[in-house]
Formats: C-alpha cells, sequence, structure tokens
C-alpha cells in the first residue's frame, strides 16, 4: 500500500485516483502527519504531493521518518523540491513560471522512465510531453541523486537516487496532460514499491462501509435522495453500512422525468429495503412557480421549496444527527475554487438542493474522494441497476429549466412522454451511451400543422444531444437522420399537444447545453 502526504496541490485526490486506478491501496494523508502514524501505516512507497508553496517558506517539509523507512518515495513537484532540499540539494526560485505543456527528455537510464516515451529524438533520447506547473527548482542534486530527466528551462526536471528508490518529478504525472503519466505511475507502485494488483472496488465497499460505522456509531442519517447517480450511490453505500439507521427523503417536485419517481421507490425502497420517505410536493412547487419566467428566479425558487420542503421532513426525524450527501470530488474542487475565484454567474447551478447549516446536523460525505467513474465502478459493485449508474446527469431543477419561460403541470406533462420517447429511442439505437446528455425542451410556441384532414395548432419540442467530457464545453451529437426521424414521427404521433420536433444543433459556447 502506497502512503500520499499532501503538501496542498489541487490535485492530490487525482494522485490517489491513479493509485487506485492500478488496484493498489492508498490513502492520503496531511504532510505533517506523526512519525508514529507512518511507521504503523507500514507503507511500501510514499508520494509526496505537490503543493503551493515555497520550500523557502520551511513550513512544510516532509517528517524526517520518510526518507529513513527504507522505502522508495515519489516526490512530486513540490514534493521534489522538499525532497532536494531535506536531503542535501538546493532549491531556487525563478523568475519564470513555466505552466502548461512541457517537453522533458530521458537522460541516462533510470528505472523510473525506462521503456517509457512519447518519442525519441535525433540522438535516440526518449522524449515525454509532461504538464509542469512550477516557480521553483531544484538546481543543485542532493548527495546520491543523479538527473533522469531535464529541459530548457528546468535542467533537473526529473532526479533519482537508484539505491534507495528515492525520485523527484517536476512535473505532475498523476494529470492526464502527461500523456505517459499513467505508466510512470505503474511503474513507481508496481515495479519500484512491489505493490501487487489487488486491491479493488469490493475491497473499497468494505473499507468505506468500516469507515461510515465508525464514524456514525448508532446515530441517525438523513439523506436527500434525487435518484440521480450521486446521491443513488451514497445512499446504497450508507444503507450497506447501517442499514435502518439510515432514512432517505426523495421530494417529487412534479419536474421529474417520466416513471423516475416510480422508479426510484421501486429500486431503492422495494428492492434494496431503504427507508425512503417519498413526500409528492408537486402543488407546492407549480403554486410557488405560477406566473414567474425567469430562469434564474426559477431556480431560485425550485431550491428554496426544496429545502423547505427537506426541513419539514427532516423535523420529523428528531433522532437524525447526520446529513448525508452525494458530493463527489469534483464538486470540492469547484467549492473550493469558488470561493477564491470570481466566476461570472452564467447559471446559478449548485445553488439548487444546497442545504443551510441551520439543520444543525454533521455532514456525511463517503464520496468525497471519488471521481465519478470511480462512483459509478462502485454503485454496480454496490448492486444499483447499470442503467441508473449509467444515467446521463439532470438538473437539479429538473424540467424546470427545460420548459421555457412559465413552468405550468400540462406543458411537464407533455414534455416527459415526449423526453421518454427521445431517451427510449435513443437507447434502442445504441445512441444513449454514445452522448453525454440528451434530453427534449418544450417550448411555448404554438405552430400551425395538419394531421388526417384537419388543421392543428400545437406547441413545439426541441430535441437536445451533446457530447462532451466535462460539460464546460459540449459539441451537439451527430444523430443519425433515421432516428431523429423516428423520434420526430413518434412524438407527434403519440404525444397530443405537440405537432413539431426540431433538433437543436448549438454549441457550447456559445450556447449552454440545458435551454435556460
Ligand atoms: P449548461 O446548461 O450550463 O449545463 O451548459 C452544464 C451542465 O450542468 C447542468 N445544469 C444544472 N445542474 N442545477 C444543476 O444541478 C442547475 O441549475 C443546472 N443547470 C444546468 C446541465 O444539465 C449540464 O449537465
Amino acid at each position: 500500500k502506497i502512503l500520499i502526504l499532501d503538501f496542498g496541490s489541487q490535485v492530490t485526490q487525482l494522485i490517489a485516483r491513479r493509485v487506485r486506478e492500478q488496484q493498489v491501496f492508498c490513502e492520503i494523508h496531511p504532510c505533517d502527519v506523526s512519525e508514529e502514524f507512518i511507521r504503523s501505516y507500514a507503507p511500501d512507497g510514499i508520494i509526496l504531493s505537490g503543493g503551493p508553496n515555497s520550500v523557502y517558506s520551511e513550513i512544510m517539509s516532509a517528517p524526517e521518518v520518510v526518507f529513513r523507512l527504507g522505502k522508495p518515495v515519489l516526490g512530486i513537484c513540490y514534493g521534489m523540491q522538499t525532497m532536494a532540499d531535506q536531503l542535501g540539494g538546493t532549491v531556487e526560485s525563478s523568475d519564470s513560471r513555466e505552466f502548461g505543456y512541457a517537453e522533458v527528455r530521458a537522460r541516462g537510464h533510470s528505472k523510473l522512465f525506462a521503456d517509457i516515451q512519447d518519442r525519441t529524438n535525433a540522438e535516440g533520447h526518449g522524449l515525454l510531453d509532461v504538464w509542469m506547473s512550477h516557480g521553483d527548482k531544484v538546481t543543485e542534486l542532493p548527495p546520491g541523486f543523479k538527473v533522469i530527466g531535464s529541459n530548457p528551462s528546468c535542467p533537473i526536471a526529473a532526479m533519482a537516487d537508484e539505491e534507495r528508490g528515492f525520485y523527484g518529478v517536476q512535473f505532475h504525472p498523476e494529470v492526464t496532460h502527461t500523456i505517459k503519466g499513467k505508466e510512470i505511475i505503474a511503474r513507481f507502485v508496481h515495479d519500484i514499491c512491489g505493490c501487487a494488483h489487488d486491491w479493488n472496488m469490493p475491497d473499497y465497499v468494505a473499507e468505506a462501509v468500516a469507515a461510515i460505522r465508525e464514524q456514525v456509531g448508532d446515530e441517525e442519517v438523513i439523506l436527500g435522495l434525487s435518484g440521480g447517480v450521486d446521491s443513488s450511490v451514497a445512499a446504497a453505500l450508507i444503507h450497506r453500512a447501517i442499514g435502518e439507521q439510515l432514512t432517505c427523503v426523495f421530494v417529487d417536485n412534479g419536474l421529474l422525468r417520466l416513471n423516475e419517481a416510480e422508479q426510484v421507490m421501486q429500486t431503492f425502497a422495494r428492492n434494496l429495503g431503504v427507508k425512503v420517505i417519498h413526500v409528492d410536493a408537486t402543488d407546492q412547487f407549480m403554486g410557488h412557480l405560477a406566473g414567474v419566467s425567469d430562469p434564474e428566479q426559477k431556480r431560485k425558487i425550485i431550491g428554496r421549496e426544496f429545502v423547505e420542503v427537506f426541513q419539514d421532513q427532516a423535523a420529523k426525524l428528531p433522532k437524525a444527527r447526520w446529513l448525508a450527501q452525494g458530493t463527489i470530488y469534483p464538486d470540492v474542487i469547484e467549492s473550493a475554487g469558488g470561493k477564491t475565484k470570481k466566476a461570472h454567474t452564467i447559471k446559478s447551478h449548485h445553488n439548487v438542493g444546497g442545504l443551510p447549516d441551520t439543520l444543525n446536523l454533521k455532514l456525511l460525505e463517503p464520496l468525497r474522494e471519488l471521481f465519478k467513474d470511480e462512483v459509478r465502478e462502485l454503485g454496480i459493485a454496490l448492486g444499483l441497476p447499470h442503467d441508473m449508474v449509467y444515467r446521463h446527469p439532470f438538473p437539479g431543477p429538473g424540467l424546470g429549466v427545460r420548459i421555457l419561460g412559465e413552468v405550468k403541470h400540462e406543458y411537464a406533462e407533455l414534455l416527459r412522454r415526449a423526453d421518454a420517447i427521445f431517451i427510449d429511442e435513443l437507447r434502442a439505437a445504441d445512441w444513449y451511451d454514445k452522448t453525454s446528455q440528451a434530453f427534449a425542451v418544450f417550448l411555448p410556441v404554438k405552430s400551425v400543422g395538419v394531421m388526417g384532414d384537419g388543421r392543428t395548432y400545437e406547441y413545439v419540442v426541441a430535441l437536445r444531444a451533446v457530447q462532451t467530457q466535462d460539460f464546460m464545453t459540449a459539441h451537439w451529437a451527430e444523430l443519425p437522420h433515421a432516428l431523429l426521424g423516428k423520434v420526430s414521427n413518434r412524438i407527434i404521433n403519440e404525444v397530443r399537444g405537440i405537432n413539431r420536433v426540431v433538433y437543436d444543433i448549438s454549441g457550447k459556447p456559445p450556447a449552454t447545453i440545458e435551454w435556460e
């Protein structure tokens, strides 16, 4: 097993993810963890993360025991600098900051890079495309070390004392921009540290279950179940850990997809035996939304009403001491970034569903360290249905932002049915998994049509399907015309009230994925 010591980098969790990807157990602990802890953890190897500091601030160095355990150590970025500094080398701050892509040339032979390269130069030296982000750099090697990688702006871009198994890289192997990063991490954990491929998702379930039991004891937990991937996986995991001590609250705001409430109750309450309180608050939400057409206003109302309904339910569970949430690692980064960065509010996404501190509950967030694909894998390991775990994301305000302008129950009914047909046909044509998000949008404008011998004057539905990695930018999906034709036909024939279907061919940017 690997121990990762965190010096405060934004991407420390990525190191853990890369190690887990190699089926090797690891834990992240703060860089000032005690010597006794490190000894009792008994790692097969240690990774020192990057961090925002300069070694000159002298507040953060690795515990000396790290270099005396007789185990391999990999220092990344700041981790390499503190390794150099602590072992007798020199680190200098430089005026030029290197940030982004860099090409590093492998020097000599090292176990860390042997046979790992993106290409070779004219002299046959291996070259690596890496991602660097640093101001300071190592300018003099500690005794016993040799240079194993360099580039013009950073002559000591990687160093090693192979005798002791100490390696330092100034670049970040844990980010995907470092093309061979995964192989470098694999080389370190398997070949250098000798860790086997012996850790997997079922092991993670067992560990997470034990941790939840330990944290919660015999207290009760309440969780807002939305039917989305994250809250579903959190619910299944917590239920596995503490069973009856968990109560989920599922709020139907009248803006869910077709049969969604039914599916959630089937999966959780009936199949898994989870206690779920199903609150049908459709009238309350619709009542407050009546007459409101501004998108941000609608989001605020939906968010506010959710909190109110949830609080009412929480009040009925006076024994609950914990509020469980399906927060995943990207949410943690996003909200940490949100505090310092002043991003322009395009849409107030993350205000929806946020619960206030006034509930006076302790937070239980068992997915906080996981990335989306790991959460999905965990969901499968917990026995959740594939379709639920691999479902497209659905916004908190639901159909509330897919019915343009004023939200009406009648519009929601039409949209739900049109949307279900679209998704059905996507699945049947094997396109669902090839798109990142697909849905129908209700346009409250009427156009003229003809059906049979009669004239119709009915509403329009727009279909939206996008492909994206991160939802920050997206391409519209080039769905086959025959598929679009079939969806259009079915919607117009089966959903009385819709007589025209259009396909959205706007990218993001400049458009957004949702229409509001
Ligand atoms: P946009 O429309 O901004 O959407 O391109 C990007 C992703 O965010 C989702 N989205 C939301 N999610 N509350 C949410 O929880 C919201 O108010 C909200 N608005 C957009 C959207 O579905 C897409 O996945």
